[in-house]
C-alpha cells in the first residue's frame, strides 16, 4: 500500500525525475525484505495455530485436517497462500527487476519498459488483492464461514 499510494505518486515529481529509478529500485530491494519477511512470521505463526488446534503433521496426510467447515477453509487458505507467495516471487525476483534494471539502463521511458512496469503494477495489485483475502480467510476460520 505505501509503495501503491504514497512512494511511486510521490516520485512522480517532476523535480524527482533524475533520481526517480534509482529511489524506486532502493526502496523496492527494502520492501522486498519487509514482505517476505512479513510472509515467513504469518507462516510460522499460521502453522502454530493449527497445532495449537490440536492437529498434527499426520493429520494433513490422513485427511483429518481438511476436514469440515474448518478444513475447508484452511484448504482454501493455504492454496491461496501458495499462489500468493509464486505472484509475489515473479514480482520481487523476476518482474521488479527487470522494470528497474530497465528504467536505470535507458532513463527514459521505453515501450519495454512500459510493458514490463505493467506486468509490475498488475502482479503487485493481484498479491494485495489476495492478501486482503487471505485476510478474510484468517477470520473465517476463528468466526466460521458466513457463506
Ligand atoms: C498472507 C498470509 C496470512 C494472513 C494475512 C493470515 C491472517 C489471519 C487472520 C486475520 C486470522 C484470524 C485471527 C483472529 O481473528 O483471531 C488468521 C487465523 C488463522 N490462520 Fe492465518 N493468515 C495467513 C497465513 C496463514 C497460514 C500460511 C496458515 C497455516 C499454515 C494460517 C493458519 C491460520 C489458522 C489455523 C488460524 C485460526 C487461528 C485460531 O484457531 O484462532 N494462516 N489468519
Amino acid at each position: 500500500m505505501a509503495l501503491a499510494f504514497v512512494v511511486i505518486p510521490a516520485l512522480r515529481d517532476p523535480e524527482l525525475q533524475p533520481v526517480r529509478a534509482k529511489a524506486l529500485h532502493l526502496m523496492g530491494l527494502r520492501l522486498r525484505v519487509v514482505g517476505w519477511v512479513s510472509l515467513a512470521v504469518l507462516l510460522v505463526t499460521g502453522l502454530y495455530n493449527v497445532a495449537a488446534r490440536g492437529f498434527g503433521l499426520s493429520d494433513a496426510f490422513t485427511g483429518v485436517l481438511w476436514k469440515g467447515a474448518f478444513g475447508r477453509t484452511l484448504a482454501e487458505k493455504l492454496s491461496t497462500f501458495v499462489v500468493l507467495v509464486l505472484l509475489n516471487a515473479a514480482h520481487d525476483f523476476w518482474v521488479g527487476p527487470k522494470v528497474t534494471a530497465l528504467a536505470l539502463r535507458s532513463g527514459n521511458p521505453s515501450a519495454e519498459g512500459e510493458k514490463w512496469r505493467k506486468a509490475a503494477l498488475w502482479l503487485g495489485r493481484l498479491v494485495f488483492l489476495l492478501s486482503l483475502w487471505m485476510v478474510a480467510l484468517g477470520i473465517m476460520l476463528v468466526r466460521g464461514r458466513p457463506f
